[in-house]
This record gives structure tokens, sequence and C-alpha cells, in this order.
């Protein structure tokens, strides 16, 4: 079967250098926020472009603790798109702040900036874009209108580690960006892991706090905080991983560019990467038309495929509260039972990504 990813084989080929990472932090008895820690945010935001990084638990809390710090909470809304991972949802309901569901552009299934000053009201406080599959969304009339009308622009890159818009490194362009180091994202820890970026001294001084009860000295306590400390095996994994980075998107590139050749004339929609734009293919989400008979057929042939997301947020259960804004979510209606995403990952043989490419060609005819 060729996985959907495999990890394992990442650590296989990195295993001293992420081996010997790992036993300076045992060896040194420090496990939570240390130097590893402070070296990683350092380096994550010299690559970023920002000035400041603060690492946290996970990409959810760099979400919630970016809506926290920004001071948005009950009784504000919060724009963000339903084609996305639940967690953009769970920050903006952990805050207290109720979503506002957008549709998202056809082609690049991010954030369509035509339809937010309709959806503005004297309540909303942020846009929450999301830089879905490793494309950015369209951030320029994203942050004239926030300019605007007085809105915070808070970024989910949790999917784009690197990617670009116009140049500008996701997570550098909103007021903060929020990324997740899940293991199976393009820059992935060994457990959970996320970080926030800004170029805001005063907000990253505030995001040190929240993650950390809200302590500005050890056990001085000045507002209420949580607990979501990036631990050093973190961030040692990560450090030692950073430096891979882009040759690991380049290689995601070639992938999605051998996938674009290979299925050209198919039955199937493939990937659009807007112009100026640098997708960094987290994802390599296509279009089918007969979904669930794909994927089947696909197993068969020894190809595993995911969907990401089979139910858009105005359809989870968990959020039925946002079913009315269906009206305005036409796109992601239409898109959401046609999408299904291919492997890749950095480490896939150049045989398993002709053997994808033949499989979908043999199926879809
Ligand atoms: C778009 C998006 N936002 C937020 C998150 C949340 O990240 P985490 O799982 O690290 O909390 C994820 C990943 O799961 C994601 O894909």
């Amino acid at each position: 079967m060729i996985p959907f990813g495999d990890l394992a084989r990442q650590y296989q080929i990195y295993k001293d250098e992420i081996d010997a990472a790992v036993a300076q932090v045992f060896n040194r008895g420090w496990y939570i926020l240390g130097e590893k820690v402070e070296q990683f945010e350092i380096a994550f935001a010299r690559y970023c472009g920002t000035q400041y990084a603060v690492g946290v638990g996970s990409g959810v809390d760099a979400l919630h603790l970016s809506l926290v710090s920004l001071g948005v909470g009950a009784g504000d809304e919060v724009i963000t798109v339903a084609n996305t991972c639940v967690p953009t949802l769970s920050a903006v309901s952990l805050a207290g702040a109720t979503p506002v569901l957008v549709d998202v552009d056809p082609a690049t299934y991010t954030m369509d900036p035509q339809q937010i000053e309709q959806r503005i009201t004297d309540r909303t406080r942020a846009i929450l874009p999301v830089h879905i599959y490793g494309q950015c969304a369209d951030m320029d009339p994203l942050l004239e209108i926030a300019q605007r009308r007085s809105l915070f622009v808070i970024e989910d890159c949790a999917q784009a580690h690197g990617a670009t818009y116009k140049g500008k490194k996701a997570g550098s362009m909103g007021v903060t960006g929020c990324f997740s180091f899940y293991p199976s994202k393009n820059l992935g820890a060994m457990g959970d892991a996320g970080l926030v970026t800004t170029n805001d001294a005063k907000l990253a001084e505030k995001l040190k706090q929240l993650r950390n009860y809200g302590q500005e000295q050890r056990y001085y306590h000045s507002i209420k905080g949580f607990n979501s400390r990036l631990d050093e095996l973190q961030a040692a994994v990560l450090l030692a991983k950073l430096p891979y980075l882009d040759s690991w998107n380049a290689r995601r590139r070639e992938i999605a560019s051998i996938y674009n050749r290979g299925l050209a004339d198919a039955k199937v929609v493939c990937p659009v990467e807007a112009s100026d734009r640098w997708h960094n293919y987290h994802l390599y989400v296509i279009q089918v038309s007969n979904r669930e008979r794909f994927q089947g057929q696909l197993r068969d042939l020894g190809v595993q495929t995911m969907i990401h997301y089979p139910v858009p947020i105005h359809r989870q259960e968990a959020y039925s509260e946002t079913r009315d804004q269906v009206r305005y979510l036409a796109q992601t209606d239409m898109l959401s039972p046609q999408i299904v995403s291919l492997p890749i990952f950095p480490e896939m043989t150049n045989d398993e990504i002709l053997s994808v490419v033949e499989a979908v060609r043999s199926v879809t005819g």
C-alpha cells in the first residue's frame, strides 16, 4: 500500500540528528520552556521574517491565545471559513467569541475576500483566514478591509510553513500567525506543539504570560492565563528539523508538479497555485465526481487517500449554531463532497509517485 504519509521514513533519515538533539535535553534535565524553546523561537521567527515567536502547546492554542491576547472574547464576532479543520473554530469557541463563516474561492479553496464586508457587524473584531492545504489566502484585500474597519487579522498557518504570498511568508502578514507542529505538518514535532509569530513586542510578552498561567515572574500572576507551554523535547526536535523544511517543501512541490503533469488530461480537477503565491503542498487536494467509488478503487490499487475535510464546519453537529449561515457557503458545499487528498510527503519514492498517477488515471478513465 502506498501510504498517505509515513513519518517513520523521515525519522530513519534524520535519526542521528534527532536522537542527539533529544539526548541533549535528557542530559540537561530541563524539560519545559528552556534554552531549546528560546532557540527555536528565534530560529522560527527569523524563518518567517517576524520579530518575535512564542512557542505554545499546539496549533489550536496558538489561535486561542492570539484571540485572548487581543482581547477578543464573549460578545465578539470572528470572521473565518467553513472549509477548515475544526480547531480553527475550537479556538474561536474557546475564546468565547462567535464564528461568522464566509465562503471560499473555488480555485484556491481559501477565504473569499468578496464576502467579508457584508458579514462585518459592530461586533466584528477579527478576520481569521486559513492558509488551507499550504496555500496562502488572498491577503491584500483582507488586510485592506481589516485596516479600514479596524479589525485584527489572525493567520491560521497550521498548514502553511514556508508558504508565501507576494513574497511574504505565511505568519508575517497578520497581527499574529498561528502555527501547528502536529507530527504530520510540513514541519512536525514528535507530539503536540504550536507557535505564534508577531511583530508586536507587547503582544509577544502577553502571549508568553498567557501560556504560563499569566505569570510575569515566577508565582506573580498579573493576568489569568493557561498552561500551554512548549516543551524542550519538542523544541529540540523542531530545531533539528527546521534546516530541512525548505528542501522538504521543494520536494513536495516537485511531487505536486509530477501529479499536475500526469493528471493534466485525467477527469479530475488538480489544485491551482495562484500566480502571486508559493504553495507548500501540505496537501494535494483534487476534485473527483464519485468520491466514494474513487477512494475504494484507489484502495484496491494500493493507494491510500484521505479527505480534508469531509464535513464543513456549518454541517458539524458541534457547530449546529452556524447551520443557518449555509446561504453564504455555496462554494464550500459544492466542493466538500468532491475533494480528496492524494499521498504527498517528501520521502515518497519516484516509483510511488508514478504509481499514484497511474492509479488515478486508470480509475478516472
Ligand atoms: C487549519 C488548521 N488549523 C488549526 C490546527 C490545529 O493544530 P493542532 O492540531 O496543533 O492544535 C490544524 C491542525 O490540526 C489545522 O490543520
